[in-house]
């Protein structure tokens, strides 16, 4: 059988430990690209990362550049092309910048791999994955953000380290825009079968939440320079599995939500059915009164960021 074809477009942090990642997880053959004034960046980190092949026992081709000719068919485009946050920056602050790279980015993809589907990473994301869909006009189901992998797999840990108990016995679930405002539903979180609230004191449950919620921030405060990088890449590569493997994953992915929740034709974080076709299904949930409330706060920061996308774009003369 072929074996996938996955673009990496940006071979900073983010894309090169996605990168990393996919190969370990053997799910196919991976172009890593970088802007020309990155130089042969791109390359010296993909013959890296091939020459840890023997030792890891993979099988995939990496390659680096900066000729979109040579990501040509893609099975799989991931955008983590853009600046990180530095310390003191939100997410948003990051959206005038990041917009046109997206732009430009999804019109070379939109020539290049006509038939791929398009998972965006790059901040502040819920805006960004509506200007990769707008600009590469494919079909909402094949454009799709990664934030919800990243914010569950961030409240998964604390639970755990919370409770001394495995991380994979942790399942939750979360919805809502990859910021500040996003929703995690204790209501959906449980630990080897048991909900949550059996386990913990609603008071350090909702301590929990808020961690989750500035994990983000929290990585950021420590580091100094950037952004976090290997959650964020390692949930980029769960979503890329998702989809190469056909796996029909349930989880949470910033999807395109027109009648459902009520969102009125817009991305924001919420359950999906992942596999070879992209967004297969939207899970809608039952929410209680202060969910709905929350999740509505959390669509409004959406649709205003993304309004003032649209606004800066548009004097930009961007489509
Ligand atoms: P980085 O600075 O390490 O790498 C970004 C790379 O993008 C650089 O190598 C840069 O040369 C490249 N780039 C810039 N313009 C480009 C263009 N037009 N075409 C191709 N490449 C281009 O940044 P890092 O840490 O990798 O973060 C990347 C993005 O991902 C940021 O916007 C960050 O905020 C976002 N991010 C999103 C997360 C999420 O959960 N959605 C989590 C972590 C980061
Ligand atoms: C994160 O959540 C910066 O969005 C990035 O780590």
């Amino acid at each position: 059988m072929k074996r996938a074809k996955i673009t990496v477009v940006g071979a900073g942090n983010v894309g090169a430990t996605t990168a990393h990642w996919c190969a370990s997880m053997e799910l196919g053959d991976i172009v890593v690209l970088d802007i020309p004034q990155a130089g042969d960046m791109p390359k010296g980190k993909a013959l890296d990362l091939m020459q840890s092949a023997p030792i890891m026992g993979f099988d995939s081709n990496i390659i680096g550049t900066n000729d979109y000719a040579d990501t040509a068919n893609s099975d799989v485009v991931v955008i983590t092309a853009g600046i990180p946050r530095k310390p003191g920056m939100s997410r948003d602050d990051l959206l005038a910048t990041n917009a046109g790279i997206v732009a430009s980015v999804s019109e070379q993809i939109k020539q290049t791999s006509p038939n791929a589907i398009v998972i965006v990473v790059s901040n502040p994301l819920d805006a960004m994955v509506q200007q990769a869909q707008m600009s590469t006009g494919f079909p909402h189901a094949r454009v799709i953000g990664q934030a919800g992998v990243l914010d569950t797999a961030r409240y998964r840990t604390f639970i755990a380290m919370e409770l001394g108990c495995s991380v994979e016995d942790v399942s939750a679930m979360l919805l809502g825009g990859h910021g500040d405002t996003m929703v995690p539903m204790p209501s959906c979180t449980s630990v080897g079968g048991i909900p949550l609230n059996q386990l913990l004191p609603e008071s350090r449950i909702a301590e929990l939440v808020d961690r989750a919620r500035h994990g983000g921030a929290e990585i950021v405060g420590l580091l100094k320079t950037g952004s976090a990088y290997y959650a964020p890449a390692a949930a980029t590569a769960q979503m890329v599995e998702a989809i190469v493997k056909d796996k029909k994953r349930l989880i949470p992915c910033a999807a395109y939500c027109d009648q459902e929740y009520g969102v009125g034709g817009f991305y924001v974080g919420v359950p999906v059915i992942l596999g070879s076709n992209g967004v297969e299904k939207i899970i809608e949930l039952n929410l209680s009164g202060q969910e709905q409330a929350d999740f509505q706060k959390s669509v409004d920061a959406v649709l205003d960021l993304v309004k003032t996308m649209n606004g800066l774009m548009a004097s930009a003369g961007v489509a």
